[in-house]
């Protein structure tokens, strides 16, 4: 799916934010990843959350916040996401395609996975100005696919969303998502965060945009 993953822009430092909303260093530290059912990020909230990843990067819906995955982001390049199971990415072809998805087809589950070697496309970042900190991926795209809102003990798999002329929305009978980090910690080092760039965006009061990613075609 490479090819179509259109780098993110990233810049060194961020344009004015929002006042109230949230910043880059927000992002940053150890946390866990809430699942939201959310499709309109504007007015998305933490009551939305349905779940959470777990270590190995799956989506789980436990009794006990402790079931839920610990996170950690990487301070310096590329800055990315990991567990004690390995770095995270979409990029591990053993795992599950979201097969039922018109674009998503060959798209691999996310997945953090002791041999993978991090690079700057794994990254997941926030924007400046959000209400809180969403995780979004590739260019601009801050929405995520998964069947459904697992029930107790089921594990389920978490892809990127997609889009088009034949798929205007998320998959049919899938749920769309988003992800929210829910900071437990520093990392033991306490090491500078305000150097993590941003992306070229910046959200102003009023401005309702889509963040859905590129519009894919065929
Ligand atoms: C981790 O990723 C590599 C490269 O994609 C793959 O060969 C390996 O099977 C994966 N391991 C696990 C445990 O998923
Ligand atoms: C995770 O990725 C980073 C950055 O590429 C790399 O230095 C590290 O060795 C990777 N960790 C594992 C367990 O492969
Ligand atoms: C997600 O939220 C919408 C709107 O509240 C609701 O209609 C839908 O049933 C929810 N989906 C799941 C899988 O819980
Ligand atoms: C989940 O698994 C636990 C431990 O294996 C078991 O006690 C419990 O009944 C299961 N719950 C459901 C809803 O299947």
């Amino acid at each position: 799916m490479r090819s179509i993953l259109a780098p993110v822009v990233l810049l060194s430092s961020a344009l004015l934010a929002r006042a109230g909303g949230i910043a880059q260093k927000d992002f940053s530290g150890i946390g866990n990843i809430f699942v939201l059912n959310s499709s309109d990020w504007p007015s998305a909230t933490p009551d939305q959350k349905v779940g959470c990843l777990d270590d190995n990067g799956k989506f789980i819906n436990p009794d006990d916040e402790e079931d839920c995955g610990v996170f950690t982001r990487l301070a310096n390049y590329p800055y990315t996401l990991s567990t004690k199971k390995g770095n995270c990415t979409f990029d591990d072809a053993t795992q599950e395609k979201n097969t039922d998805s018109w674009y998503g087809k060959s798209d691999n589950a996310w997945n953090c996975n002791g041999t993978h070697k991090a690079v700057i496309y794994d990254e997941l970042y926030t924007i400046d100005g959000f209400p809180y900190v969403f995780l979004c991926w590739g260019d601009i795209a801050c929405y995520y696919d998964v069947k459904k809102v697992p029930g107790k003990n089921e594990t389920l798999s978490l892809w990127q969303f997609r889009w088009g002329s034949h798929q205007m929305g998320i998959t049919p009978g899938h749920m769309q998502a988003q992800l929210l980090w829910n900071k437990i910690g520093d990392l033991p080092k306490r090491e500078d965060m305000e150097n993590i760039p941003s992306p070229r965006i910046t959200l102003e009061d009023g401005l309702q945009i889509p963040l859905e990613g590129q519009q894919l075609s065929a």
